[in-house]
Order: structure tokens, then C-alpha cells, then sequence
């Protein structure tokens, strides 16, 4: 990648790779230096993850997020990006409490956070709110299977569409979502068989989260796969690094170097004149 100049990711060159068979990357990321990394690794996808709430903010569910703070967040992410599509995540209160709001909110990740598209999760009435947005002319990302914002209603955070009928409905819920306009769907925590069906039935790009290999894209919680998260880790995560240990290991050597004296030496200090320190006493 080094020296090559990228072309910025569009939403029809995502749809273009499921045309090519090119797998397609996204992971999540809230912050400016997060976000230049995750760019920089040349991954297509920036989701700007309502799972701050929990990764970030320490927050139980990522109900808890508002608009307030996916801009704030989503906004420093944007700073950074030079190449990737960044994805706002809308949160619960943003569509599923008001539906009347959902455009325009959907329109504040745009103007005011720099995103390129939204990401909304399936709930009772969502296709009338896809529609609207769509229509409004900006581009919806779905978000099927398990949708942790109505986690409660599914019977918590568990595997869904494990028996025919269950899996029918979410291959339902997919195929509505391409109908109403969406660019890509995930499918969060699904059998394989379940994603691959879909996969297979709908035109636009699958992005696969605990949803086995047969996606057109996978996606992760990015904090998950460098071991940044103190948190339970699904099944479906793999840990690539230990960003803790690493970190952990720095915090320590510089606690030791300063109680010991060792720490800033003359390497990381500044000097004065010798002449002009003289004038001191
Ligand atoms: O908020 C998030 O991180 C997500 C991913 C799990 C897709 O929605």
C-alpha cells in the first residue's frame, strides 16, 4: 500500500466488489487516531459504532448512546479518514423512538459528521424510516439477525434464526431492506447456512459479524480484535493482537522511571545557556 495513491471508497464501488466477488472489509472506529489507523490499513469500511457506548464510554447497552455523542465521535473520525466510507451508526433514540426524526438525523451524520452513509438496525416499523432516508437520497447500510439495540426482544444476545421459521423471517427482513433501497446489509450473529441463503438471494453486498464465512464482507468491533476491550468476547471475535499487554507494559516502565529518577533524563529535557543560568543566582 505504501506510496500508492487510493481512490476514496464510494457506496458503488462496495456494491461493485459483491459484482467482482472482492470481499469487503469494515471494522469500527470513534476516534481520530483510531480511525487514521483503521484507514490507513486500507480496510473499505469505517463503522462509526453506537457500540461506543460499551467500548468506549463504559456504558451497558448501547441504548444508552445518543445523537449527541455519535457526532461528537463521528466527527473526529471523519477528521482522520482519507480513503475508507464512513458509516454513521444511528442510535436507538435517532429512529426507532421517533420516526418523523429519522431523516433528518440521518441527514446530521452527513452534514454535521462528515459520514457518507447510515447504518440502522431491523426493528418493527424500520422500512418506512429506510424508505424516507433513501429517498432523501442518502445511503442505509441494514442491520439484521441479532440487533442489539432490541436485544431484549430477541431473547438477549444470542445466536438468531437457528431453526427454519426464525431463519426465514431475518432472509425476509434482508430481502425488504434491499427492496426499500439499502446499499449493504449486515447480519449479526447468524448461522452460516442462514448467511450464506441470503447472501445468495439478495443483490446488494452481505457484511458478516458471528455470521460464518460466506458473506461478501466481514466486519469486527475493532477495540475486540486488538484485545482493547476488558470486556466478555463473543465466539465469532478473533483477537488478532494484545494491545492491553502492550499498553499496560508502557504504563508500568514509565510509573517505575519516574518514581526511580530515571525518567525525563537528559535526552527529554531543555537547557539553558550556561551564562544566562548564572544570571539566576
Ligand atoms: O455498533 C457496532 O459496532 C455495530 C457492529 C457490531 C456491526 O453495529
Amino acid at each position: 500500500m505504501k506510496g500508492v495513491t487510493q481512490e476514496r471508497i464510494t457506496v458503488d464501488r462496495i456494491k461493485a466488489k459483491k459484482k467482482s466477488g472482492e470481499k469487503i472489509t469494515m471494522l469500527t472506529a470513534y476516534d481520530y487516531p483510531l480511525a487514521s489507523l483503521v484507514d490507513q490499513a486500507g480496510i473499505d469500511i469505517i463503522l462509526v459504532g453506537d457500540s461506543l457506548a460499551n467500548v468506549v464510554l463504559g456504558l451497558e447497552s448501547t441504548k444508552e448512546v445518543g445523537m449527541a455523542e455519535m457526532i461528537h465521535h463521528a466527527r473526529a473520525v471523519s477528521r482522520a479518514v482519507k480513503n475508507a466510507l464512513v458509516v454513521g451508526d444511528m442510535p436507538f433514540e435517532a429512529y426507532q423512538t421517533d420516526t418523523s426524526r429519522a431523516a433528518a438525523n440521518a441527514g446530521r451524520f452527513i452534514e454535521e459528521g462528515g459520514c457518507q452513509a447510515v447504518k440502522l438496525e431491523w426493528f418493527d416499523h424500520c422500512l418506512e424510516v429506510v424508505s424516507c432516508v433513501a429517498k432523501a437520497g442518502i445511503p442505509v447500510m441494514g442491520h439484521v439477525g441479532l440487533t442489539p439495540q432490541t436485544a431484549d426482544k430477541l431473547g438477549g444476545y444470542r445466536v438468531q434464526g437457528k431453526d427454519a421459521a426464525s431463519a426465514r423471517k431475518i432472509i425476509d427482513h434482508a430481502r425488504a431492506l434491499e427492496e426499500q433501497g439499502c446499499f449493504c446489509v449486515v447480519l449479526e450473529c447468524v448461522p452460516s447456512q442462514v448467511a450464506e441463503a441470503i447472501t445468495k438471494r439478495l443483490s446488494i453486498p452481505t457484511i458478516g459479524i458471528g455470521a460464518g464465512r460466506n458473506c461478501d464482507g466481514q466486519v469486527l468491533v475493532t477495540p475486540d480484535l486488538l484485545g482493547f476491550s476488558d470486556q466478555h468476547k463473543p465466539k465469532f471475535v478473533k483477537q488478532y493482537v494484545d494491545v492491553r499487554a502492550l499498553i499496560l507494559e508502557g504504563l508500568r516502565h514509565f510509573r517505575d522511571d519516574v518514581t526511580q529518577g530515571l525518567f525525563p533524563d537528559e535526552a527529554h529535557s531543555y537547557r539553558m545557556d550556561p551564562d544566562e543560568v548564572k544570571k539566576l543566582y
